[in-house]
């Protein structure tokens, strides 16, 4: 159709070495903490957008029509209509390799995809810098999604948010040999969405303060230790900063749990083997889910561990990868 405006791009995952928790301006979702990333190949997400339709948006995600909207991406789809000053509606189309709202920051690799795609259908043509900065009023850790490799979102000072987006601090083949495993101990979907659970943790923990500060310190040393590929160093400082952010869950009013007794398993696990040389390291995001961090020597041998713990269903290796790109080939 000559005036119909359709785009499909794909964006990666990524997993937050240095964590995103809590928002200073949660109407532009500005953080109160940078954070650091590593774009994730093998958790991908495509999605193709087309503006034409009247009514309402049409959106489906791995077969299914959206029905609970929590990142409100209607919301997301009037500011770029806005942006680009189009009117249709959209209809979009969206597949994940993956199983979604389990904690695998599908929301990260969906907003970058979405958003991608959506301002190209629109007809707006925009900078990696201008991309992150709507991706992430989208959610926020899908600006880091718009970039490839190791990759910083910048907290910025600026109340209009023009100074909070990311920036690639390493490309993929700077370390090849950095992996992520995701280790899945549920299927179901977590009991409170980051975006609540972070509003509840800035408004009520005792210990937010403390977060902030320590977070900032993580992250110059997680930095430091990609540039110069430290494994032991980034690893340490990520899962301590993992645990930190847990901690911040857990004293929230009123808690929140997100760990199961299989979380828990493979987090023992992890610190056993390292007892044994084995350089692997955890980390977890808003959700049960379990992300091991190890390099790829080693890969084989934490994989068949991870295959003997009972609480873990199944395993997806993810190496650096990278960041969203446009493709022809549509969904629709
Ligand atoms: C724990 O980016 O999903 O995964 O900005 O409200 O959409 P919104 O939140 P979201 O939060 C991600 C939180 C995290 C840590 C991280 O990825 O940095």
């Amino acid at each position: 159709m000559a005036n119909e405006r359709k785009a499909t791009a794909v964006a990666n995952a990524n997993i937050a070495l240095v964590k995103y928790w809590g928002k200073r301006d949660p109407a532009l979702i500005l953080p109160y903490n940078g954070s650091m990333s590593m774009t994730c190949e093998g958790l991908q997400t495509i999605t193709t957008v087309a503006f034409a339709g009247e009514g309402q948006d049409e959106i489906i995600i791995n077969d299914d029509e959206l029905r609970k909207d929590e990142k409100d991406i209607r919301g997301h789809l009037d500011r770029i209509r806005k942006l680009a000053g189009i009117q249709g509606k959209a209809r979009i189309v969206s597949e994940t390799n993956f199983p979604v709202a389990a904690g695998l920051a599908s929301s990260a690799s969906g907003l970058a995809a979405l958003t991608l795609a959506a301002a190209a259908a629109a007809g707006l043509q925009l900078s990696p810098k201008d991309l992150s900065i709507l991706a992430r009023q989208g959610s926020g850790s899908a600006c880091r999604s718009i970039l490839g490799g190791f990759v910083e979102w910048k907290r910025g000072s600026q109340p209009d948010g023009t100074d909070s987006y990311a920036l690639q601090v390493a490309p993929p083949q700077h370390w090849p040999d950095f992996r992520m495993v995701a280790c899945i101990v549920s299927d179901k979907a977590k009991p409170v969405g980051s975006r609540a659970g972070m509003a509840q943790t800035v408004a009520t923990c005792p210990y937010y303060p403390q977060w902030v500060e320590t977070a900032t310190k993580d992250l110059e040393t997680v930095r430091q230790g990609i540039l110069t590929k430290d494994f032991l160093a980034v690893a340490a400082a990520a899962e301590l900063n993992a645990l930190k952010m847990h901690a911040t869950m857990m004293t929230t009013t009123p808690p929140i749990i997100y760990w199961t007794p299989a979380t828990l398993e493979v987090m023992h696990a992890v610190r056993a083997w390292r007892e044994e040389g084995i350089p692997a390291y955890f980390t977890m995001d808003a959700g049960p889910q379990v992300k091991i961090l190890t390099l790829e020597p080693q890969l084989a041998e934490v994989e068949r561990r991870l295959s003997q713990l009972e609480g873990v269903a199944r395993t997806i290796v993810c190496t650096p990868g990278q960041g969203a790109a446009l493709q022809e080939k549509h969904l629709f």
